[in-house]
């Protein structure tokens, strides 16, 4: 194995042209206020988890450099969107719903064309096969799609009055103000825009900042996001998070924060806003979703989920499965069978057709997963599968962990990470007491057969976490339902028709149905005197 991994990554002629950079990436450019500006100050470069073979040697490829804005900056584009948004009396806030879904869409025709590049910075930037970059593209753009429908329908839903006690009112969704969006490297396209696009498309003006990983992709973009809104309406800055993120929350100008990261960098920054009540946050943070395997399960079944929860994009999604309870009974064949499926996944890079385990793009992450293993050892815990652990570099291939316990930093850590963790349990208890007693409540999976079992188990999940999968794994789509979490593991509910919801709040303008204020709301309608009250029907 060691000379397998010695040779895993490519001598630089060997990467297929197709996916090649055209070359290094400096980009100084960002999006303040509709104008794109050049940084001339300091740059943070871009190391690609993909390293290259030169002679007995891997380097990690540098591939590119993004702009280290500071506060200044960040708060020149705060200025930005608060000056398009114009204490709501901007024109993208008062644009009426049609028009701004036009320039939705005239930005996601900009964005399709970009699709080949964007793909390629995903591979190169954070590691994510050809395959599943190409799903996160093709997904972002489906989920652009639908929300656009998802508003045509609530906006239909609103274009009418209703009558109550007397009193006649027309209720519609506006926009709160700026929101800030932030996204995660693990998905820096699809998590990002699933919030930047609801926020915009409700009338929000925008700042965003890329995530840590994944920076690049954004760069093919940045055109079609000034070319397709006014200017101020979305405002895109690079650098520290600390020092850009902090200084404009600190303004208290910002008034949606949409935030998908750690609950820590969560909390400290929504503290730095001088108005909490005046701050509302959508936030996707930390998990730790177990799967609890019960003695009747489909152990096929229940392996074939494990390993696609545990270990898809090497086990860094945020509903990645992170820790397995099995029951004693069938933990022994259980873990065999884990353990050969493991060994059949291909490693190696991005592009390599068939690939699932690939190199991680945070620095020193193999270390700390090195450290995990070392210190479960430290606790009884063995290496169970054949390689478990081994790294080179930037790669680390999946250790299986068993037996797991309460002494070891794997049993509470979010690993994020290709390690998979196996607590054997003799009663349920056990594994509902991890979950009850567990800071996180994102969501879980049981796997199992007994009906009986399986309702008692829900009915004492369902007030602990998001989402309860049965015989599956856990994961966010399909896009249409609710994606939240308990706990420390998210504030606010996104789905397609959810975010939407939670980027706008409800107006209404309401009169007593009297024949004079019927005639004041008929002519306000019939002349097309208010963008807000009106009865515009989109087809
Ligand atoms: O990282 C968290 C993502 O929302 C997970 O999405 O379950 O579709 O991979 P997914």
């Amino acid at each position: 194995m060691s000379e397998v991994l010695a040779n895993l990554f490519p001598e630089e002629k060997s990467i297929p042209t197709s996916i090649t950079l055209p070359g290094y990436m400096e980009q100084r450019e960002y999006l303040i206020d509709g104008k794109m500006v050049t940084w001339h100050g300091d740059m943070s470069p871009v190391a690609s988890p993909v390293c290259v073979r030169i002679g007995h040697k891997t380097e990690q490829k540098i591939i590119g450099s993004t702009p280290l804005l500071t506060s200044k900056e960040a708060l020149e584009a705060l200025d930005g969107a608060v000056g398009a948004y114009d204490q709501g009396h901007g024109v993208w806030p008062m644009m009426s719903v049609a028009e701004r879904i036009h320039h939705v869409e005239l930005f996601l025709s900009k964005m399709r064309e970009k699709r080949q590049e964007v793909v390629n910075l995903l591979m190169w930037e954070i590691g994510k096969t050809l395959k599943d970059s190409e799903k996160e593209f093709d997904r972002t753009c489906d989920y652009i799609v639908d929300t656009i429908n998802s508003l045509k329908q609530l906006d239909r839903n609103s274009s009418g009055f209703v009558n109550e006690q007397g009193i006649m009112a027309q209720i519609r969704r506006v926009p709160y103000g700026v929101a800030l969006c932030m996204g995660p490297y693990n998905y820096p396209l699809n998590e990002t825009f699933s919030t930047l696009f609801p926020a915009l498309i409700m009338g929000n003006t925008v700042v965003f900042k890329p995530a840590k990983y994944g920076v690049l992709l954004i760069r093919p973009l940045l055109e079609a996001f000034q070319q397709s809104f006014p200017a101020g309406v979305i405002n895109i800055i690079y650098g520290r998070g600390r020092e850009t993120v902090g200084s404009m929350m600190e303004t208290g100008k910002v008034d949606v924060f949409a935030f998908i990261g750690t609950n820590k960098g969560a909390n400290e920054l929504k503290k730095l806003h001088p108005k909490p009540h005046r701050l509302k946050a959508i936030l996707g943070l930390d998990a730790k979703n177990p799967a609890i395997v019960l003695p009747d399960a489909d152990i096929d079944n229940a392996v074939s989920e494990c390993v696609l929860g545990s270990l898809s994009f090497n086990g860094q999604r945020c509903t990645a499965l992170k820790i397995l309870f099995v029951h004693k009974s069938i933990v022994d064949e259980f873990t065999t069978k884990l353990s050969a499926e493991i060994a059949k996944l291909k490693f190696g890079m991005p592009w390599e057709a068939g690939v699932s385990l690939t190199p991680l793009p945070e620095p020193g992450k193999t270390n700390y997963l090195t450290g995990l293993v070392d210190d479960a050892q430290q606790y009884g815990a063995n290496i169970m599968n054949e390689h478990g652990g081994e790294t080179i570099n930037t790669f680390f291939y999946p250790a299986v962990l068993y037996p797991v316990n309460s002494k070891m930093k794997v049993y509470y850590e979010e690993q994020f990470g290709p390690v998979v963790p196996i607590v054997p349990f003799e009663h349920e208890e056990e594994a509902i007491d991890y979950v009850v007693n567990s800071n996180f409540g994102q969501q879980l999976s049981i796997f199992g057969k007994d009906s009986k079992t399986i309702a008692r188990l829900i009915d004492l999940f369902s007030s602990q976490v998001g989402r309860i999968n049965l015989n599956t794994q856990c994961q966010r789509g399909p896009d249409l339902f609710p994606f939240n979490g308990r706990k420390d593991s998210a504030e606010g509910t996104l789905s397609v028709a959810d975010a939407l919801r939670v980027f706008s709040i409800r107006t209404l303008v309401a009169t007593k149905s009297t024949e004079s204020n019927k005639k004041i709301i008929g002519d306000i309608i019939r002349n097309r005197e208010s963008s807000f009250l009106c009865t515009d029907y989109i087809f």
